[in-house]
Formats: C-alpha cells, sequence, structure tokens
C-alpha cells in the first residue's frame, strides 16, 4: 500500500489552522477546501487521460481528457467537507455516499446510507475521510467499494494515524493513501492525538 504525506507549505498552513481549536467554523471549513484542493490534486495525479484534438486560436493541437469518469464518495458526515473541493477539482465526477456513524462504545462503524453505484470497475474511485483514526470506517467502506468492483481506490485524508493506516495495510486491499500528516496516535476514546478534534463537529456543530 502507498502512503503518499503532502509535503507543501500551503498545506502545513491549512493543517495549522484545522488544528487550532479557536479557528472558528468558517475559517475550518474554508482551511478544509483549501487543503483537500490540495490532496485531491495529488490523489489524482495517476487518472488515465486520453487524447483529443483542440483548435486554438492559433492551431489545431493535442489536448485530454479524463478517460474514466472519476467517483467520489466523501464518508459521512465529515467527507462532506471535502466534497467541494473535488467537485471544483473534477466536475464531471460522480458523486456516491456512505454513511457512517461511530459507536463511542465499540468505537466501531454502523451504517445508516449506502448511495454507489452497482458497478465501479473501470472507474477511478477516490474515497474521502477526513479522519484516519482506528480506520473502521475507511475499512468498512473500502469493501464495500471493491464488492462493487473498485479498484486503486484513492484514499484522501487530512489527519491519519499509524493505526489507521496499519489496518489498511493488514486488510491487504489495493489502495493508496494521500494524507496532509500521520499523526502521534489515538487516544483512549479513539481520537487522533494531536488531531482537530471531531471534525464532524467542527464542520457542522454537534448534534
Ligand atoms: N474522527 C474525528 O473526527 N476525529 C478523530 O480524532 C477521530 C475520528
Amino acid at each position: 500500500m502507498q502512503v503518499d504525506v503532502l509535503d507543501h507549505p500551503l498545506a502545513a498552513v491549512a493543517l495549522t489552522l484545522l488544528r487550532d481549536e479557536t479557528t472558528p467554523r468558517v475559517s475550518f471549513r474554508s482551511a478544509l477546501h483549501d487543503l483537500a484542493t490540495m490532496l485531491i490534486y495529488e490523489a489524482t495525479r495517476g487518472l488515465p487521460t486520453v487524447a483529443v484534438p483542440v483548435t486554438t486560436p492559433l492551431a489545431e493541437t493535442t489536448g485530454a481528457r479524463l478517460a474514466a469518469e472519476p467517483v467520489v464518495v466523501p464518508v459521512l458526515r465529515a467527507g462532506l467537507g471535502m466534497l467541494p473541493a473535488a467537485h471544483a477539482l473534477i466536475p464531471d465526477a460522480v458523486s456516491a455516499f456512505i454513511g457512517l456513524a461511530r459507536d463511542e462504545e465499540t468505537f466501531q462503524p454502523t451504517v445508516y446510507l449506502e448511495s454507489v453505484p452497482a458497478d465501479l470497475s473501470e472507474r477511478p474511485v477516490l474515497l474521502l475521510d477526513p479522519m484516519l483514526a482506528t480506520g473502521g470506517s475507511a475499512l468498512h467502506a473500502l469493501r464495500l467499494l471493491a464488492a462493487r468492483g473498485a479498484s486503486g481506490v484513492v484514499v484522501v485524508s487530512v489527519v491519519s494515524a499509524p493505526e489507521g493506516i496499519a489496518a489498511l495495510e493488514a486488510s491487504g486491499l489495493d489502495i493508496r493513501v494521500v494524507t496532509a500528516t500521520v499523526d502521534e496516535g489515538l487516544n483512549e476514546t479513539a481520537y487522533i492525538v494531536p488531531g482537530l478534534g471531531d471534525a464532524g463537529d467542527r464542520l457542522f456543530g454537534a448534534v
């Protein structure tokens, strides 16, 4: 499994804003959008393209279009904060949704929504999950995507824990992780330390 940690000064600045507990919600959303843009840009680096003719005001030349329509899958709720960046970069992408809630006692994900195309073979798939903590939610989502034929899924995460990376690695699934940081680890309630807190609450408010 390939893990790419984005090494860029603008990413570091946006991540600092996200970590700061005093960052207001509006700025948190905006920093997440900026950082998601950088991460998705990196995550889509290997997308196959096909050559297309294009006529400039001066000449005919060859351009490119994506070979297949990507599918972007935000893991609800917090993954929604990364979706506008995916829409902006890949306007033709299809959005699919996986709703997972974390059981606060077992820390295991429970599913409340699966709205995903039946056949994902031959489609590039990006899984948007800002916090790769235990890896439980991501793994659940990845197994669902694999069952529908997805391969080479790129997990786009903002903050990852070594435990989450190890869980994905142990799954043996054909995936790549693009993240802004791999933090120290999980605390006793499976939050990432130093992390940024509960990404869903900071984006949308505690429910
Ligand atoms: N989910 C979050 O939002 N934050 C964490 O630290 C772990 C899981």
